[in-house]
């Protein structure tokens, strides 16, 4: 726990308990309340939104005036003077940080320092892949790498608390913000956890190069019904344990200094008062000690959602759910003292809250130093080190969805290669979602990294307008390969953009089809921020590159893998369905009475116009070498199974593969998964070469929750498939 983190001493709860005797009760609500940039939390927005915010009453005329004039923030100062804001978010320009500090520390009555919190998603001024990129790496330190250059990179520019890592397993790809999640699988969202949670914050918070982390969105976010953002979310508390609750619960144990709660209703209460999961759940059961902030205005839209019947209730309600920090909605700061005075909110809850904040504000060393070196952030940022990881990230993101051979370009065989669609030829679709403090002259795009190459560009279309017959008709006419992006803007995922139809754009489509009457090999490649249904693509294209948005170095890694200077090694960590309509869409569904075997099966378990498997599956991506997997041995040990698999590299390139090993639990007191991923190790292997792998399962991961929420481990039959996807046949059994 981060409590138990050697700077939080017995001295330093004194110091809190100190100030608390002294702040008067206004004080204590401003370190309830946090107030961002804008009125919707932590970005500007533009001014038409800002005028429909304003007609639909979501914001009054004042806040309307203060956020057109950027004066929002410099209203605030009087009332971090007045000691009424504890923290804000959406900051990022160290200078104002530094200004806002002094004017905490120096010219308020208590002198108690800000939090500054940031979504710093995927890196900060290098940006790495988007969060579900990475996670088709399979790589653990990887995954704690980049947090720690992020953290290192935002805390120069005194940036102290990121809200981040998102820990919401996605099932459904229409869901916009499967791009900031892990995917679809509650072990790899386990590890990645940790190593995220390790990767920001290390041991010691005070460290000028580490910050707070924020795992989000507690809870079940992800199952939004529908895939549509914000949407309701019912199911079972043993659903919620096994398969949502998991990652939140290694972050905890790795420490995690806060949790921000999501902005859904679970089985009818919104998780911004939700306090059965909030302090039965989180605190109680699993032990958190640290800070719970809620989402952007999330404190307010529990008056939305019907749950709270005016404002404040909804702060009443949201603080005794136990969310210490109200985000952006100004309710605690309009309402608590009115709701002490009258004694509907004890100030024990709120003493509660400011002593968590407070702890927060030592164990990051505000207390002693709370301002940033800006001088020294060009030292910090971008640096050749922190460049080559993102190189590294963005190679080993990279996944390798079909390839008939085609790929590694040879240059000697095809000496006019043209790339077409304008994705390539932007800095920012490089990116992907919540990458406003990125530095942009260490980007290469895609075009520019094969242009130099001997590659020849050609816009011929963007992402949704029609395809232009001339350009199309110079790009092709002498090529001999074709290199086409396809895919998605940034825009198209992340927050607030959920698809219902996740296929490719018409126009895309069309150009799909006049590629392969055209005759010419093509390869696809995709930027995209969650997974598409590209039936046409797979079927007509020579290889498909899933690229993501793979961030900073995009450009150089994809030529890097289309010239075959590394051999691509990511694996999904969610399906691609062949139809919008068969999502949500994952490999770990539970089995039905009904399984099809077939498309063409009847009276089973399926579409008659779908596929019933995906075209691709968790844990697909090719390499350019071939992986050989035999001889599974299971041996059994007291308390776990030692499973080991040989594997060789049988193909003609060296490279890395991703050996994962599943279970199925074959007959249980409840329904269980017909595969559940249960370890995963990545290895190099050069050509010829073999390696035999040894996975240790423990038999406290063969378990689940029954109905009564306890953890059961069954006696009975299970399997065992290890290999390359979550397909793969190597199979052996054994009983427990
Ligand atoms: C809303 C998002 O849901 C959350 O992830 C983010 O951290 C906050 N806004 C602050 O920007």
């Amino acid at each position: 726990m981060y409590l138990k983190s050697k700077v939080l001493t017995n001295e330093i709860e004194k110091k809190i308990n100190n100030l608390l005797d002294k702040m008067t009760l206004e004080e204590k609500i401003g370190q309830l309340h946090q107030v961002g940039p804008s009125p919707v939390g932590a970005f500007d927005i533009p001014e038409a939104e800002l005028k429909k915010m304003l007609e639909t009453g979501r914001i009054t005329q004042e806040e309307y005036e203060l956020s057109k004039t950027d004066k929002i923030l410099d209203k605030n100062e009087d009332k971090i003077r007045n000691g009424e804001i504890g923290s804000f978010l959406g900051l990022s320009d160290p200078k104002r940080i530094n200004r806002l500090q002094r004017i905490a520390v120096e010219e308020s009555r208590m002198g108690i320092p800000l939090l500054i919190g940031c979504d710093v998603i995927h890196g900060f001024n290098t940006v790495f892949p988007t969060p579900i990129a990475e996670s088709c790496s399979f790589d653990d330190e990887l995954f704690e790498q980049t947090a720690s250059v992020a953290a290192k990179e935002a805390r120069a520019a005194g940036i102290n608390w990121v809200f981040a890592p998102m820990l919401d397993i996605s099932r459904d790809a229409r869901w916009g913000r499967i791009a900031e999640s892990m995917g679809q699988d509650p072990f790899l969202a386990g590890n990645y956890a940790e190593r995220k949670v390790r990767g920001f914050q290390g041991d010691d918070l005070s460290d000028n190069s580490k910050i707070a982390a924020c795992a989000k969105h507690f809870l079940a976010y992800g199952a939004c019904e529908g895939g549509k953002d914000y949407n309701t979310v019912d199911m079972s508390l043993s659903k919620l344990y096994d398969v949502y609750l998991p990652p939140f619960k290694r972050a905890v144990e790795a420490g995690i200094a806060s949790i921000m709660t999501s902005f859904n209703d679970i089985n009818g209460v919104p998780m911004t008062a939700n306090k059965l999961l909030i302090k039965n759940v989180l605190h109680d059961e699993l032990g958190f000690d640290g800070v719970v902030v809620s989402d952007a205005t999330a404190v307010r839209e529990l008056t939305v959602h019907g749950y709270s019947k005016d404002k404040y209730a909804a702060a009443r309600d949201a603080l005794c759910a136990g969310v210490d920090i109200d985000m952006n909605s100004y309710t605690y700061f309009d309402c608590l003292k009115e709701l002490v005075e009258k004694g509907e909110v004890q100030i024990d809850n709120i003493n509660e809250a400011v002593k968590s904040i407070l702890r927060l504000k030592f164990a990051l060393g505000l207390f002693d130093n709370p301002y940033c070196d800006f001088k020294k952030l060009n030292e910090v940022s971008c640096t050749n080190e922190h460049l080559a990881l993102a190189k590294k990230a963005a190679l080993h993101s990279t996944v390798l969805l079909k390839n008939n051979g085609v790929l590694p370009i040879n240059k000697e065989k095809h000496k006019n290669i043209s790339l077409i669609g304008e994705l390539s030829d932007s800095i920012s679709e490089s990116y992907g979602c919540w990458t406003i403090y990125a530095k942009d002259e260490h980007t290469v795009t895609l075009k520019d990294a094969l242009c130099k190459e001997g590659v020849q560009y050609t816009r011929c279309y963007g992402v949704k307008d029609e395809l232009n017959e001339d350009e199309f008709k110079t790009a092709t006419e002498n090529a001999d390969l074709i290199i086409a992006v396809l895919g998605e803007s940034r825009h198209m995922s992340g927050e607030a953009h959920s698809y219902a139809d996740i296929s490719l754009p018409e126009s895309q489509k069309s150009v799909v089809k006049r590629l392969k009457e055209l005759g010419k090999p093509f390869i696809c490649v995709l930027y995209n921020g969650r997974p598409l249904c590209v039936p046409e693509v797979d079927q007509s294209a020579d290889a498909i590159v899933e690229a993501w948005q793979l961030g900073t170095k995009m450009g150089e890694a994809l030529a890097d893998i289309i010239f075959g200077r590394f051999n691509p090694c990511g694996k999904l960590t969610s399906n691609f369905p062949y139809k919008s309509g068969e999502c949500p869409s994952y490999y770990n569904h539970p089995n039905t009475g009904r399984p099809a075997a077939t498309d063409s099966d009847h009276w089973t378990c399926k579409y008659d116009d779908g596929r019933i498997k995906p075209i691709y599956s968790f844990g697909h991506g090719l390499s350019y070498t071939t992986f050989e997997y035999s001889e599974l041995q299971i041996e059994k040990a007291e308390s776990y199974l030692n499973v080991s698999v040989k594997i060789t590299n049988s193909g003609n390139y060296d490279g890395y593969e991703v050996a994962q090993l599943y279970i199925h639990d074959k007959f249980a007191s409840k329904v269980r998964p017909v595969r559940e991923l249960k370890g995963y190790k990545k290895l190099y292997l050069r050509q010829g070469e073999n390696k035999v792998v040894n996975f240790i399962l423990p038999y406290s991961d063969l378990g689940f929750h029954n109905d009564k929420l306890e953890y059961v481990i069954e006696k009975g039959d299970f399997e065992i498939f290890v290999g390359t996807d979550s397909e793969c046949e190597l199979k052996s059994e054994f009983t427990l």
